[in-house]
C-alpha cells in the first residue's frame, strides 16, 4: 500500500479515535506517526472550542501540542486521565502491544497506567493474529548496558526464545538516548507465544528500565483496515 494511503488510514483511525473526546476531559498524548494524527485533529477542535487539558508522552509530543494550542500539564497534577490516545507497532486480538518503535515506550506506559482508558488507533497492518514480528524494545539504563543486554538474552532463552537477536538502537554513529537519557535494545522475537511471561521475566531483570509489551493497558483497540472499514475492538471490563 502506498505511503499516502496508509497516512490517509492513520488519519482515519485517529477521527474516529475523536469522538470519544469529551469537553473538559483530562487527555493522555501518545507518540508517533498515528498519534500525530490525533494530535492535528485534536489541535483543530481545541482552536474550534474544545477544553481539554492533556500530558505527553514525549518531548516531541509536547512540543506539537504545544504548537498547534493543546494546552499540557505534568501528568502528576493531572491523573488520573479520563482518556490516553496512542499508536502501536503492533496489537493482537486480546488487546496486547508492541510500542516503542518511536522510543518513547517508558512515559507511553507511565501516561497509559495513569489513564481510565487507553485507546489504540492503528491502520490495519498493525494488527496481526501473534505480536513478535516487530522487534520488542527494552528500555535500559545507561549504565553497564552490555551486561543487562546479557540478561536479556538470557531470560528470553529461559522463555523460549532462544538465539534472539538483541541489537542495540542506534541513531547515527551513537547509541540512540530515549526523553530519560537510557538505551534500548530491539529484540528480534519473530513471534511472542507467551507475551505475558517475557513481559514479566524482562521487568524482573536489574537495569532494565522498562520493555514495549503493553499487557492489560490497551481498552479499545481502532483499526483502519480501508476507509469502508474501520474496527472498533472494545475490551469487555474486567478481562
Ligand atoms: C512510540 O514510542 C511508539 O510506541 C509508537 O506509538 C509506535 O511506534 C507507533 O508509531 P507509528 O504510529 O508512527 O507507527
Amino acid at each position: 500500500m502506498p505511503e499516502s494511503d496508509i497516512a490517509a488510514l492513520k488519519r482515519a483511525a485517529a477521527a474516529r479515535a475523536l469522538e470519544f473526546v469529551q469537553e473538559g476531559m483530562k487527555l493522555g498524548l501518545g507518540t508517533g506517526s498515528t498519534a500525530e494524527a490525533f494530535l492535528e485533529l485534536l489541535g483543530e477542535r481545541v482552536r474550534g472550542g474544545l477544553t481539554v487539558i492533556c500530558s505527553a508522552s514525549s518531548e516531541r509530543t509536547a512540543l506539537n501540542a504545544k504548537d498547534r494550542g493543546i494546552p499540557i500539564a505534568p501528568l502528576a497534577g493531572l491523573a488520573p486521565l479520563d482518556l490516553t490516545v496512542d499508536g502501536a507497532d503492533e496489537a493482537d486480538r486480546d488487546f496486547n502491544l508492541i510500542k516503542g518503535g518511536g522510543g518513547a515506550l517508558l512515559r507511553e506506559k507511565i501516561v497509559a497506567n495513569a489513564s481510565n482508558r487507553m485507546i489504540v488507533i492503528a491502520d490495519g497492518s498493525k494488527l496481526v493474529e501473534r505480536l513478535g514480528r516487530f522487534p520488542l524494545p527494552v528500555e535500559v539504563a545507561e549504565f553497564g548496558h552490555g551486561v543487562t543486554a546479557e540478561g536479556i538474552r538470557r531470560s528470553l532463552r529461559e522463555c523460549g526464545h532462544d538465539g534472539v537477536a538483541v541489537a542495540l538502537r542506534q541513531s547515527g554513529d551513537a547509541a540512540y538516548r530515549t526523553d530519560g537519557g537510557n538505551v534500548i535494545y530491539d529484540c528480534a522475537l519473530g513471534s511472542i507465544a507467551q507475551p505475558k511471561r517475557v513481559a514479566d521475566a524482562l521487568k524482573s531483570i536489574t537495569g532494565v528500565v522498562e520493555h514495549g509489551l503493553f499487557i492489560d493497558l490497551a481498552t479499545t483497540l481502532i483499526v483502519a483496515h480501508t476507509f469502508e472499514r474501520i474496527e472498533v475492538l472494545e475490551r469487555a471490563r474486567n478481562a
